[in-house]
C-alpha cells in the first residue's frame, strides 16, 4: 500500500545496566519521541520541523542523525524522492535516555512504512547505527532495544550479533535525569585506552553473572552484577551528580541496586515492585531539587515493544 507520510513512536533506551557498558541495553515504557515522514516534490531530505530539543539540534540534514538514517535507507534502496522529516523530542538530549538512538529509529521506522515495509526491524539496525555513529561512534547498545524492545544483547553491530534476553517479570526501575547534559563523547573521552587482565575478568565475571540473572529472574543478583562496574563507573563518577548519595537514598528507600544510565547523567535504579520504584524516583527527585537541579523522574518498567509506527496515510 502506498502512503504519503508515516508517523512513529521510538521509547527511551539506557545502555550498559551498568557493568555491560556498549554490550548491553533495555528500552523503557513511557518517554519516547515521535517522527512524521512524508514524500516531497523536490529532491533531497530536509528537517522541517523539530520540537522538544530547545533549537539544540542540527537542521542540516548532513548533520541530524534523523536524516543521516533515512538518507542511508534511501541510497540503499537507489531511492531518489526528496523527504520531509519532522521530529517531535520527548526525550532529553545528552541525557543518558538514548536520544540520538530514538531519533535514528524512530524516522527509520515511519520510513520503513512509508516505503510498504520492504525492511524486517532487524534490517533497519545498520541504517539506524548511521545515524547514532554520527554522535557516538558504532555502538548499538541503545538503538538496537529502541528498534526491538526489552533487554538486548548487543555483541557486535550486525543483526546476528543482537540476542534479546529475558525480563525479569519483578523488574521496575526508577530514573533520575537531572537538568545537566553529558554529551556521549565527552564521558567516552574519560575512559581508559586499555584495562588490567584483573579488571577483565572481574568485569567478564559480572556480565556473565548479570546475563545468568536475567535468565534465572533472579533480582538481587542482577541488582550485585549491575553495581560490578569497576572500570566504567569510576572513571565517569566525576561527570555524575551525587552518584554515591543517590545511591545510598536508593536503596533507603529500597532499591536493590543504582547504575548510571548509558553515559549518564541519568541514574536508573533496580527495584522489585511499582510502589518502590515510585518512591525511589520521587525521593532522588526531591534530592536533586533540594541541590538545585531540576530532575525528571520516573518509575517505569522495561518496554517490551520497540519502536511502533503510529500513523500512516
Ligand atoms: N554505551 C554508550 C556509553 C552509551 O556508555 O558511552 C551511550 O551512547
Amino acid at each position: 500500500m502506498a502512503f504519503s507520510s508515516a508517523e512513529a513512536f521510538a521509547p527511551a533506551t539506557v545502555a550498559n545496566l551498568g557493568v555491560g557498558f556498549d554490550i548491553l541495553g533495555m528500552a523503557l515504557a513511557g518517554m519516547g519521541d515521535r517522527a512524521t515522514v512524508s514524500w516531497r516534490d523536490a529532491p533531497d531530505i530536509i528537517i522541517s520541523r523539530i520540537e522538544g530539543d530547545n533549537a539544540q539540534l542540527p537542521r542540516d540534514p548532513k548533520q541530524n542523525v534523523a536524516a543521516v538514517s533515512a538518507r542511508a535507507m534511501l541510497a540503499h534502496l537507489g531511492e531518489n524522492r526528496g523527504l520531509r522529516i519532522e521530529l517531535v523530542k520527548g526525550l532529553p538530549l545528552a541525557s543518558g535516555l538514548g536520544s540520538s538512538a530514538a531519533s535514528a529509529v524512530v524516522t527509520v521506522i515511519a520510513l520503513n512504512k512509508l516505503l510498504g515495509d520492504p525492511f524486517t526491524r532487524e534490517q533497519l539496525l545498520p541504517f539506524c547505527l548511521e545515524g547514532e555513529a554520527l554522535v557516538s561512534g558504532y555502538h548499538a547498545d541503545n538503538v538496537a532495544p529502541c528498534l526491538l524492545g526489552g533487554i538486548v544483547l548487543v555483541a557486535g553491530i550486525t543483526v546476528a550479533a543482537m540476542q534479546p534476553l529475558p525480563v525479569p517479570a519483578d523488574m521496575h526501575l526508577a530514573l533520575a535525569t537531572p537538568a545537566l547534559a553529558v554529551p556521549t563523547n565527552q564521558a567516552r573521552a574519560l575512559l581508559p585506552d586499555s584495562v588490567s587482565l584483573r579488571h577483565l575478568i572481574h568485569q567478564t565475571g559480572m556480565v556473565s553473572r548479570l546475563i545468568d540473572a536475567l535468565h534465572r529472574d533472579d533480582l538481587q543478583a542482577l541488582g550485585a552484577a549491575m553495581e560490578g562496574d569497576r572500570v566504567i563507573e569510576p572513571a565517569r563518577a566525576g561527570l555524575m551528580l551525587l552518584l554515591d548519595e543517590m545511591r545510598a537514598l536508593a536503596k533507603r528507600n529500597g532499591a536493590i541496586a543504582l547504575f548510571i544510565g548509558g553515559a549518564g547523567p541519568t541514574l536508573c535504579a533496580l527495584c522489585d515492585c511499582a510502589e518502590v520504584a515510585r518512591r525511589v524516583a520521587t525521593a532522588m527527585q526531591s534530592a536533586y531539587q533540594s541541590a538545585n537541579f531540576d530532575c525528571i523522574a520516573q518509575a517505569t518498567r522495561v518496554d517490551r515493544a520497540g519502536a511502533v509506527v503510529l500513523r500512516a496515510q
